[in-house]
């Protein structure tokens, strides 16, 4: 769908220059070589439910999913394919090498930065959204108005960010990884917290720095620790942007237009 608008909107005259494949969090950029192979593996596999472009058929559009958001080189995609959700539709594919999961994971990943960024390079000619019916959905269905106010911390926030990287905090309020590449500085990511409880009844808390099925890896005050997710152990992540992570998959792109129009008359 978002595919679609885009394309459509497309000027052919002017040719826009493809954004380099990086990955989220500002790690080390996508390996093009794996990108490929993962497109070799996935289209045959998984292509007929979520489409060849991975943009959702009969099954999920898996380049807005949080599950692979988060996932790490396969950390979470290779646990979810190989069990798969047979009750649900997604079949098992439990002889995914670790090597094809992490492949499949770079080709999602690229063509998640690729919606985000190419979105984000669209909007500067495509100012169409409606302000007034993106301020009803700030104070409304959007429910941004909850933890933002547009006379407090996104005050002037238009003139803080160009439209572009505006649309793209909406989006996604992380830090702009083309900067990081590029060795800009950069405001860090707002921290997720965690907390362990172990079956014994022992609390660590800390700062998040990876989880996936099997283990959680937090910064304490003592230093890095890590637990394994055993039956019994109770994990809790406090992510601040969760709420922008579960929006991701729902805008629809009059909603991201006319969010954008309101927010650029905070000037
Ligand atoms: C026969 C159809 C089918 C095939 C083939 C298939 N899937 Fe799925 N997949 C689904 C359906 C349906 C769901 C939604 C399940 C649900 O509702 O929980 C899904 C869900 C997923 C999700 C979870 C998305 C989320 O955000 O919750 C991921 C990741 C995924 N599939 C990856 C893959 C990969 C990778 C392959 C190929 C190796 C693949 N799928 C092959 C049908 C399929
Ligand atoms: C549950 C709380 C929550 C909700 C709901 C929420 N946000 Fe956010 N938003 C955050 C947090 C946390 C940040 C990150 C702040 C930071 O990094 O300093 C953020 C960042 C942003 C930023 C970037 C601000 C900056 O200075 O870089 C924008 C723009 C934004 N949100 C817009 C929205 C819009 C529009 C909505 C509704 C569609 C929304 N948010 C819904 C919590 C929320």
């Amino acid at each position: 769908m978002l595919a679609c608008a885009l394309l459509s909107a497309q000027e052919p005259e002017k040719k826009k220059p493809e954004p380099p494949v990086l990955s989220m969090n500002g790690a080390p950029p996508i390996d093009p070589a794996a990108v490929e192979r993962g497109k070799k593996v996935f289209e045959p596999a998984c292509g007929f439910c979520h489409g060849l472009d991975a943009r959702g058929k009969s099954g999920p559009d898996l380049l807005r999913s949080t599950l692979v958001l988060h996932d790490e080189n396969g950390s979470q995609l290779g646990a979810m394919v190989r069990a798969g959700r047979p009750d649900r539709g997604m079949p098992a594919f439990s002889g995914m090498s670790n090597e094809q999961i992490a492949d499949i994971s770079a080709f999602l990943h690229a063509g998640t930065m690729a919606v985000t960024n190419r979105f984000a390079y669209e909007i500067k000619g495509l100012m169409t959204g409606d302000a007034k019916q993106g301020e009803a959905f700030f104070n409304g269905d959007g429910h941004c108005s909850g933890c933002h106010s547009v006379s407090g911390d996104l005050a002037h926030i238009a003139g803080k960010y160009e439209p572009v990287e505006l649309q793209r905090r909406i989006l996604l309020p992380s830090p702009n990884i083309m900067d990081m590449y590029m060795g800009k500085k950069v405001k860090p990511p707002a921290p997720s917290k965690v907390k362990v409880t172990l079956p014994s009844g022992e609390q660590h808390a800390g700062v998040l720095v990876h989880s996936d099925e099997f283990t959680v890896v937090m910064q304490e005050s003592g230093g890095m620790k890590s637990f394994d997710r055993t039956p019994g152990t109770k994990v809790d992540i406090d992510n601040p942007i969760a709420a922008h992570e579960a929006m991701l998959p729902k805008y629809t792109d009059a909603q991201m237009h006319n969010m954008l129009a309101y927010l650029e008359t905070l000037k």
